[in-house]
């Protein structure tokens, strides 16, 4: 497709999104590259078509999972990270399950290579919460109904229940989910 009329399209998706049905959204998408597809996730002002366009450029978001503005995802568009149903994700998050120094002369040093140049799946399970400005290395699964504070680097997984804050982030409590009769 012409640069001019993919512009078109990403312009529509921007904003002009309020009566763009899933598959709308799903036919305008195969227009664009889906470097562009995740920009416009990154960006986007609405929290559904947001998380929609996450799952247009293959990051796996549950149902009912809200996707605050600025989640990064530092996959190279490949199926890297699943997101459960019901989670609250704050505003710029960042999931790294890959991470390499790309054209770095570092990508040659041992120690780099064997030890920090990684790629691994991160899970986050149903109903848990993220806040703002938090970082997930490679390879974290972060239970259901966890809690990850503000700030917070998790470096090690969450188990389920846990509320987890600071760098490198640890476990400062749990929840009792609510009685059935409460809840
Ligand atoms: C971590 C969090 C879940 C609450 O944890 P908590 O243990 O109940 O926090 P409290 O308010 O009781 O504070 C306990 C201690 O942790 C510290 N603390 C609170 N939040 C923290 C955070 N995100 N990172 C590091 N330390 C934190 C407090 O300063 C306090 O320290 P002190 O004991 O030395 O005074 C909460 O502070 C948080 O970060 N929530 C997410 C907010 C957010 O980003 N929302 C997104 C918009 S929806």
């Amino acid at each position: 497709m012409p640069p001019a009329l993919q512009s078109a399209t990403a312009l529509r998706i921007l904003f002009d999104w309020a009566d763009l049905s899933t598959d709308d959204l799903r036919a305008l998408c195969t227009e664009l590259h889906i470097k562009n597809v995740r920009w416009l996730a990154i960006h986007h002002p609405d929290n559904k078509t947001r998380e929609n366009l996450y799952r247009l450029s293959n990051v796996a978001v549950g149902p009912k999972t809200t996707i605050n503005a600025g989640l990064f995802v530092y996959d190279s568009y490949q199926p890297l990270v699943t997101i459960g149903a019901n989670c609250a994700l704050a505003a710029n998050i960042s999931l790294i399950p890959e991470s390499g120094p790309n054209m770095s002369e570092l990508a040659d040093f041992e120690l780099v290579k064997e030890k920090l140049v990684c790629t691994a799946p991160i899970v986050i399970e149903d109903h848990v919460w993220i806040g703002a400005n938090a970082i997930v290395m490679p390879g974290v699964t972060i239970g259901h109904h966890a809690v990850v504070g503000a700030g917070a680097i998790v470096t090690r997984d969450v188990p389920p229940y846990a509320i987890v804050k600071g760098q490198p982030a640890q476990v400062s409590q749990y929840l009792t989910p609510p009685s059935p009769s409460a809840a």
